[in-house]
């Protein structure tokens, strides 16, 4: 007798949720189990989700996720918006520890070291959630070797949606073994949009008015020293992108590293 059934190699397996932590009314937090096999390069994206059903029968729904956990990490985290009345971010925002969520198998993404060229100070511009892959890829040692300067912004509308890259520096900078790495390499600067903050604007503005370079040593963006990673909503990247364009730096993939790369953060 042959057996017939049908294995799917891109169904999704699933992660046990460890931990819930919530920001702000639009903003939460959550680590999983990481599947056995389950590798990744620190930046990617995953699809991640719940059950839902269409026409009655049960289905994946499914968004793309930044892992915000660095690769070498025995647990997955990830950071995400409250969408209201978003299909998937209304019922997720709700997990309890223990609950199962539903993990895609193929990670993939651009903001990788591997997509840029080899450099000194390496920038990471992040709006809202789009700090999530930074998140994975500060914690990564191959980081501090591969430049000198690290230098992570994040732009929010208000000051309490800073809060989660705060924590996150401030773990980094005593963690055990990662402490001593970042020390003297890893700059955190935010900015805040909307609200009262000892540095306000958006990243593109703070880039062509040279305010960013007053936070950094080194000066304006050279091509041939600096590598930056974008991510933010879709306006943002590619206003962003354009900005960067405007010193002289080259986009760059997996298959063709150049001195920035982008992506879209998760957005419903
Ligand atoms: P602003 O408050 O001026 O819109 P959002 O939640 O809309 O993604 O915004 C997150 C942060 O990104 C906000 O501080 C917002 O500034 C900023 N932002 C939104 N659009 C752009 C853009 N096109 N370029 C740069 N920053 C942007």
């Amino acid at each position: 007798m042959t057996n017939t059934t049908k294995i799917n190699p891109n169904a999704p397996t699933q992660g046990s949720v460890l931990a819930v932590q919530h920001y702000t009314d639009t903003l939460f937090s959550f680590s999983l189990t990481r599947p056995a096999g389950f590798r990744f390069r620190s930046g990617e994206f995953i699809m991640l989700g719940l059950m839902g059903e269409k026409n009655g029968k049960p289905k994946p729904l499914l968004r793309a996720y930044s892992i915000a956990s660095p690769a070498w990490d025995d647990k997955l985290d990830f950071y995400s918006i409250k969408v209201p009345n978003g299909p998937l971010t209304s019922k997720l925002q709700n997990i309890q520890i223990g609950d199962h969520v539903l993990l895609g198998k193929k990670p993939v993404g651009t903001l990788v070291l591997d997509a840029l060229l080899p450099g000194k100070r390496l920038f990471m511009f992040s709006t809202g959630t789009g700090i999530a892959p930074f998140a994975s890829l500060i914690r990564d040692p191959d980081v501090y070797e591969n430049f000198d300067q690290i230098i992570l912004t994040h732009t929010c509308r208000e000051v309490a949606e800073l809060s989660y890259g705060i924590e996150l520096v401030k773990s980094v900078r005593t963690h055990e073994f990662l402490g001593d790495l970042v020390d003297g390499k890893l700059t955190h600067i935010t900015s805040v949009t909307r609200a009262d903050h000892p540095l306000k604007g958006r990243i593109t503005n703070l880039l062509t008015s040279g305010v960013l370079f007053n936070h950094v040593d080194g000066g304006p963006l050279d091509p041939k020293t600096d590598r930056v990673m974008i991510c933010g909503s879709m306006d943002m990247t590619q206003d962003t992108k354009a900005v960067v364009e405007g010193f002289g730096l080259k986009e760059g993939s997996n298959s063709a590293p150049a001195d920035f790369v982008i992506e879209k953060a998760f957005v419903g």
